[in-house]
């Protein structure tokens, strides 16, 4: 690149000197069409159940839903992201409670959709929050069992679809399950349920609170680094993203997010497929902790979200969602 001026005849300084110059011309935002909130359900009844390792997340039963989904309404965030604190008596080895059409997720988003009717809804596709090994699939001969985990995967997928869900979303980083859900959901007539895949899946230490949060993290018998991706690789990105597009993926989410703003940025300037990102739990208990400490101040939590957009993706699952959308005052 030809670099054009030098001082003293440029000064860089010159664009930055007020806050409407600066405001003038900037290059990226975050809007509240943005965001994406991910919300913990749990059983019980009139329950908001502070998560200790992510404060200022809880979980709620459902009938306490309507506290956090009211301000979603209200602040016309576009999607919230459901996940299930299950009971341990309801886990077992094969995630059995997945498939229950009264299990936690099938009736919140009973309840949601009757509701809020103006609020998408987003569902993982995965075995970890029912398993009572933690894993995302099925184990069998002491390992996660790829093709086995799909079969159940594809009924997960379609019993969440028949319940209301919009976006399915597969977490569980199993080869071909993509294709496998499509092909079911187009054959029982939900051709416009949409598919986000999570793509690309690190096995990453900063998932340790959400573990916490759905209840899985006690279970959870060594890591996960035989179906989640290798934090020192980049170029299985290409495969990985390249083939889910093929099986019929609508968007593609990258995950973490903070940490792999350099992956998002490759997918973005590689497909032509929408790309967003998740700023995972760990991501979120860091910041939330530096600014309760006072290490950090609360524009740190705008600064992270603003990198994952100038990164390149289109929106941010953040559990930040509420406390950013309060500060943009306006949405297209
Ligand atoms: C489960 C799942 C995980 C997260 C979302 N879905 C954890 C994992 O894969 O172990 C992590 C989200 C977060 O950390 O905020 N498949």
């Amino acid at each position: 690149m030809k670099i054009i001026g030098s001082y003293p005849k440029s000064r860089l300084r010159r664009l930055r000197k007020t806050s409407w110059i600066r405001n003038l011309i900037s290059e990226n935002a975050v809007s509240k069409n943005d965001l994406i909130l991910p919300i913990f359900v749990r059983e019980g009844k009139n329950i908001i159940e502070p998560i200790k390792s992510m404060p200022g997340v809880n979980r709620y039963s459902l009938n306490k839903l309507p506290v956090i989904l009211n301000q979603v309404k209200k602040y016309k965030i576009p999607m919230i992201a459901l996940f299930p604190h299950t009971p341990n008596k309801k886990k077992d080895k094969f995630g059995n409670e997945a498939l229950n059409p009264n299990n936690l997720i099938c009736k919140s988003l009973r309840f949601i959709k009757k509701r809020y009717p103006q609020i998408g809804v987003m569902c993982d596709v995965a075995l970890d929050p029912y398993t009572s090994h933690g894993h995302d699939g099925v184990i069998i001969n002491n390992e996660i069992e790829n093709d086995e985990t799909i079969k159940i995967l594809v009924k997960q997928a379609l019993l969440q679809a028949k319940m209301g869900c919009d976006v399915i979303a597969p977490s569980d980083m199993m080869d071909g399950r993509v294709g496998e859900i499509r092909k079911i959901l187009d054959k029982n007539n939900f051709k416009n349920v949409n598919i986000l895949s999570y793509a690309v899946k690190y096995a990453s230490s900063f998932y340790g609170p959400f573990r916490d949060a759905v209840g899985s993290k006690s279970k959870l018998k060594k890591d996960k680094k035989t179906y989640q991706m290798d934090y020192r690789n980049s170029f299985e990105i290409f495969r990985e993203v390249g083939q889910d597009i093929k099986e019929g993926a609508d968007m593609i989410l990258v995950k973490p997010g903070m940490m792999y703003l350099d992956i998002i940025n490759k997918i973005k300037n590689n497909f032509k497929i929408p790309v967003l990102a998740y700023q995972v739990s760990g991501e979120y208990s860091l910041i939330k902790n530096g600014i309760k400490k006072k290490i950090l101040n609360e524009e740190s939590i705008m600064e992270s979200i603003l990198s994952i957009k100038r990164a390149g993706a289109c929106a941010v699952i953040t559990y930040f969602a509420i406390d950013i959308a309060k500060k943009i005052k306006t949405s297209i």
